[in-house]
This record gives C-alpha cells, sequence and structure tokens, in this order.
C-alpha cells in the first residue's frame, strides 16, 4: 500500500520538490501551504505526470495555530490515512537584533518554531491514536551555531531541533519515528538573493536525497550528507571572530 505523507510548506522550494520526487515514488500526497493556487498548480501536473497519483491540497497558515489540528485531521481522512508528516514550511527573513526589526524575528520563530511545534503536535496525536507515524522536522545548519543577522533564524531552528530530540525520547517505544533534517544551501526562493551559497544543490537533487533519508528513517542528518555532516558540527568549534565575518 502507498505511503501517505502531508507536507506543509509545499507549494515552493523543498516541499515543491519532494512532492514531485514522492509522487514518482508512488506516495499518496497532503499538500498544505498559504498559497492554495500554487498547490492547485503543482497538484494539476501531478496528476499529469501520474495519473494515477493521489493528490489533494488543502490550504494552511501554520502560524494560524487553532487551525492546524482541522487541516491535519482534514488531509488524513481524505487520504483514508496519515503515515508522514513533513514539518517544512518556513521562512528567512535575516535581520539584526536591536535595529527596530524585532516584528521580523517574532514571525521567524512564529512559523519555523510555534509553526512547526503546531503541525507535529497534531500529527503525533493522530499517530500516538493510531499506534504508528513517522515526523520529518526540516531545521537547517545554521542549528549548529548562531550567525550574524540570523539570530531569529538560527534559534528557531535550534529550538526546533531540541524539540524533536525530546519528542523522540517521549514516543520511544511508541512506533513512532522522528527524523531530524539540517539542510546546506538548496537553490530555493528562501535564498537565492544570497551572494554565496556554498555546496549548492538544486531543489530536485535535495528532495531526492530527503525521500531517501525518509524511507530509511534516519535519525538526523544533514542534506546533502557531505560536506555538511563535517561542516555543521564544525561550526560550533570556531572562533566568534571567524563567525562575525560571515
Ligand atoms: N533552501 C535551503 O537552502 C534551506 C536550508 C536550510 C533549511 N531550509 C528550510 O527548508 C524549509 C523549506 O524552505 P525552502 O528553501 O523550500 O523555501 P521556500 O521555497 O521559500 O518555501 C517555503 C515554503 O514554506 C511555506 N510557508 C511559509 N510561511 C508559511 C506559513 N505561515 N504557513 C504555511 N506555509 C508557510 C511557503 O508557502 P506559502 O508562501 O504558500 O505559504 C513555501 O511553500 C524551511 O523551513 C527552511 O528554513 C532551507
Amino acid at each position: 500500500m502507498s505511503k501517505k505523507i502531508l507536507i506543509t510548506g509545499a507549494s515552493s522550494g523543498i516541499g515543491r520538490a519532494l512532492a514531485y520526487e514522492l509522487a514518482g515514488r508512488g506516495y499518496a500526497l497532503a499538500l498544505t501551504a498559504r498559497r492554495l493556487d500554487a498547490l492547485e498548480e503543482i497538484r494539476e501536473d501531478l496528476k499529469t505526470r501520474h495519473p494515477s497519483a493521489t493528490v489533494v491540497v488543502h490550504p494552511l497558515d501554520v502560524v494560524a495555530y487553532d487551525t492546524v489540528p482541522g487541516v491535519i485531521a482534514a488531509c488524513a481522512e481524505d487520504l483514508g490515512g496519515l503515515d508522514i508528516l513533513f514539518a517544512n514550511a518556513g521562512i528567512s527573513r535575516g535581520e539584526k537584533v536591536g535595529q527596530g526589526r524585532f516584528d521580523k524575528a517574532r514571525l521567524t520563530i512564529e512559523t519555523n518554531l510555534l509553526g512547526a511545534m503546531a503541525a507535529i503536535d497534531a500529527a503525533v496525536a493522530y499517530f500516538l491514536e493510531q499506534g504508528n507515524g513517522h515526523v520529518v522536522g526540516v531545521a537547517s545548519f545554521t542549528s549548529f551555531r548562531g550567525m550574524p543577522r540570523m539570530a531569529s533564524y538560527c534559534a528557531s531552528k535550534a529550538g526546533l531541533v531540541l524539540y524533536l530530540e525530546s519528542l523522540r525520547a517521549e514516543v520511544y517505544r511508541k512506533n513512532i519515528h522522528v527524523t531530524v533534517l539540517n539542510p546546506g544551501y538548496i537553490d530555493t526562493p528562501l535564498n537565492d538573493m544570497l551572494k554565496s551559497r556554498p555546496f549548492l544543490v538544486s531543489a530536485e537533487k535535495g528532495a531526492a536525497m530527503i525521500a531517501g533519508m525518509i524511507e530509511k528513517k534516519v535519525k538526523s542528518s544533514t542534506v546533502p550528507v557531505w560536506p555538511w555532516c563535517i561542516l555543521g558540527p564544525l561550526l560550533r568549534w570556531l572562533p566568534t571572530r571567524v563567525i562575525a565575518q560571515f
């Protein structure tokens, strides 16, 4: 039987590319994001490429916390069950501390951390009830070390990593798997304005790697594995005078 996955942030970038990758692998998909028109376009295209694919779409703003459980339940109902949550919706605004941009910082935490937690909380409730499930959270290599001009983004991703580690301990022996992904640079609208994106991979390549990691139910990985598996932990050891140049 085909696996059923719900993707948040499926209208663009990594979430969108993963939808194409998993449709090709026979998964049933629930695609969510704020832009319903973009999701409907993706559904039409997927149905053309894979006529037998199951693709449902639901608008979801992860910051509208009270609506999240209802949307997750509606997706599960449409798919006839749910095996995997891919908690991926996120933003990266970039702001300095103390420059009057607390509004941006707050929205980053609300979206990347609280929004992800809202989706994970609702999905885990569903998984506990059915006795199995798999939560995949998209953090970032920036969860390894706080970087300048990215304080709220780094904090949101480091917070998500610890939240998922706590969850993994809570659901130990409950047949619920937890995967933490820390991407490096994947080519998406989130970062295409940056001057430097070392070791960049395409969204399609990143999605294929992520699909493999989901299927192997890895506990935690950088994406791609190499060189970020070395660079990520190494960031922790760099002196602040080096990090300050970034
Ligand atoms: N690309 C990278 O190199 C990279 C590296 C590390 C981590 N990440 C993480 O990977 C995830 C996906 O990013 P991406 O690179 O694919 O960026 P992207 O192309 O900008 O896609 C972001 C997705 O999140 C959705 N989203 C944003 N705010 C939302 C909200 N309030 N409610 C629901 N959906 C929302 C967007 O859809 P709507 O606008 O339609 O809502 C969009 O589908 C993010 O969590 C990001 O932090 C990316």
